[in-house]
């Protein structure tokens, strides 16, 4: 990746000597062209995420199914989906989790709109299984939407070889197989009305280096790619494919309870990502703004700073769990 950089920055860096060979410098007329590119970009982008009327999600068809519908950004999408009226299929790992928000939804939206639940924990289930398991409860239900948004990441922020081997084995499961065998399992049921759409919820640490959850940012790069390239298959057989890329969200997985500017909650996502299903997109404004100022930054300082950071934050951790351990020895 290459980036152009004001004048000032260039020179500082070029003064610390260190970050020289990592810092390409385009010829004028490369950079003119990357500089519309940029306008471009940003035009697109106030038009998609503040102007664009929202789409009539029902038009693709009557039931949604959600993984990961239990908690944090998932259960907020189920209620979104419910008030505008799609029937819902719940798919998480735990029964009585799914039951409660069931019930939660039926309690708050009435006999308008259906729910059900599919009991599948995409850790232990095998590929195979899941499709057979999708396919019989789908079976005659006009499912127009598919969120793959189940994930899971380590507990805690480790170093690659130190993180216990059942902790790598689930991420890799539950975040690259859940979303592959579901797809595989309703893709078809689509293709058949040839209209649909498909929502893989990735993550920013897609496309910036995530240290200390590696294969979590790993999972989701593997998302990323994933789909745009079944787009690709199957963009003219009128199923829409988006990722969505947010950055960091106040949920159960961060550990993180208040939002705050740029950290939303699961809730102040979910209604401007829906509201658009054609493109790529990183669903919240501030994480927009954010993830501008990053990509202005060249590669070596933004990973310079994305290991300090974590570093940090490990540390931290670890002093907090210390002095745990030390009051309840
Ligand atoms: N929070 C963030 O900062 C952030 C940022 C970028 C992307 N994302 C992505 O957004 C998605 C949702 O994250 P979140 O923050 O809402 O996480 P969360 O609050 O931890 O919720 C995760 C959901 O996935 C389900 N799940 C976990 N393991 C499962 C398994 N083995 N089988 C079936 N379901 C399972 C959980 O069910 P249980 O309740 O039973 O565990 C829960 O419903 C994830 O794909 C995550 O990578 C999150």
């Amino acid at each position: 990746m290459t980036y152009v950089l004001p004048n000032v920055v260039r020179t500082s860096l070029n003064e610390r000597g260190n970050l020289d060979n990592t810092v390409y410098v385009r010829p004028n007329m490369v950079c003119t062209f990357m500089n519309k590119r940029k306008d471009l970009a940003m035009t697109t982008w106030v038009w998609v995420a503040f102007l664009r009327p929202p789409k009539n999600l029902k038009d693709y068809g009557s039931w949604a199914l959600i993984t990961g519908s239990t908690d944090g950004i998932g259960k907020a999408l189920a209620f979104e989906l419910a008030s505008k009226g799609l029937n819902l299929v719940l798919v998480s790992r735990d029964t009585s989790k799914l039951e409660n928000t069931c019930n939660a939804i039926r309690e708050t939206y009435g006999s308008s709109i259906q729910v059900k639940y599919i009991v599948i924990d995409f850790a232990k289930d095998k590929g195979p299984e899941i499709v057979e398991k999708i396919e019989q409860d789908i079976s005659g239900l006009d499912v127009g939407l598919l969120i793959n948004n189940a994930g899971l990441t380590n507990p805690y922020l480790e170093y690659f070889v130190d993180i216990e081997s059942q902790y790598t084995d689930d991420i890799i499961r539950v975040n690259i197989n859940g979303a592959t065998w579901m797809t595989k399992a309703v893709l078809p049921v689509m293709l058949k009305k040839k209209k649909g759409a498909i929502v893989n919820v990735g993550s920013a640490s897609g496309f910036i280096p995530l240290p200390l959850s590696t294969v979590y940012a790993a999972t989701k790069s593997y998302m990323e790619t994933f789909s745009r390239s079944i787009s690709l298959e199957y963009k003219q057989h009128g199923i829409h494919v988006q990722c969505q890329t947010p950055f960091i969200v106040a949920t159960k997985m961060t550990s993180i309870r208040r939002s705050s500017f740029f950290i939303p909650s699961a809730e102040s996502i979910v209604e401007p990502a829906y509201a658009r299903l054609d493109m790529n997109i990183m669903p919240y404004w501030t994480h927009s703004i954010f993830w501008f100022i990053l990509d202005a930054l060249p590669d070596a300082l933004l990973e310079c700073l994305v290991l300090r950071h974590y570093l940090i934050l490990r540390e931290k951790a670890l002093l907090k769990k210390s002095m745990k351990n030390k009051k309840n020895p």
